[in-house]
């Protein structure tokens, strides 16, 4: 017999930028500081990503796109991968996202591949990430875990990895 289940998601909305604790504004003024740092000259979407080490630096990243557009990396996977490239034994914290260029008062939300490289790197290190998806005028979206983002993800279990 079929049996329907029900998976909860949780998440906070902040009204405003402002009213986050100090480090997180930090966190999504660097993010933002690094979307100027963007090569987007096919889709002008200027995304910037900081990635938040536990006890450690900030790692930032934007998206840098290429004429083949497959060959284009997100903001996210840039900051991450270049975390993990300088040191493999990184714990991410959270990982601030901002695209200063929107007009709309939500913010925009990591793409599929990006949540999939999040879980990736949550089941390495063990623990979950932060995610805060900002816009300078409007609200904040904080979530807790890339497993949240990601229901019923593909992961290295299926490839026989033990976590
Ligand atoms: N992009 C990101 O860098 N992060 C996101 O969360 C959404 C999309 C980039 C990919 C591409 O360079 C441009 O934004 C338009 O999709």
């Amino acid at each position: 017999m079929a049996n329907p289940r029900k998976l909860t998601f949780h998440y906070v909305q902040h009204p405003t930028w402002a009213s986050l604790p100090k480090e997180d504004r930090k966190l999504l003024d660097q993010a933002m500081a690094a979307a100027r740092k963007a090569y987007a000259p096919y889709s002008k979407f200027k995304v910037g990503a900081a990635v938040q080490l536990e006890e450690g630096p900030v790692v930032t990243g934007s998206n840098q796109e290429n004429a083949s557009f497959p060959a284009g990396t997100c903001a996210e996977r840039t900051a991450l991968h270049a975390a993990l490239a300088a040191d493999p034994k990184a714990v991410v914290e959270c990982v601030a996202i901002v695209v200063p260029q929107l007009k709309r008062q939500v913010p925009v939300s990591p793409c599929g591949i990006c949540r999939q490289a999040l879980l990736e790197q949550e089941h390495r290190q063990g623990s979950p990430i932060r995610l805060l998806m900002g816009t300078r005028k409007g609200i904040v979206i904080e979530t807790f875990s890339a497993e949240s983002l990601l229901p019923l993800a593909f992961d290295g279990s299926f490839l026989g990895r033990r976590r």
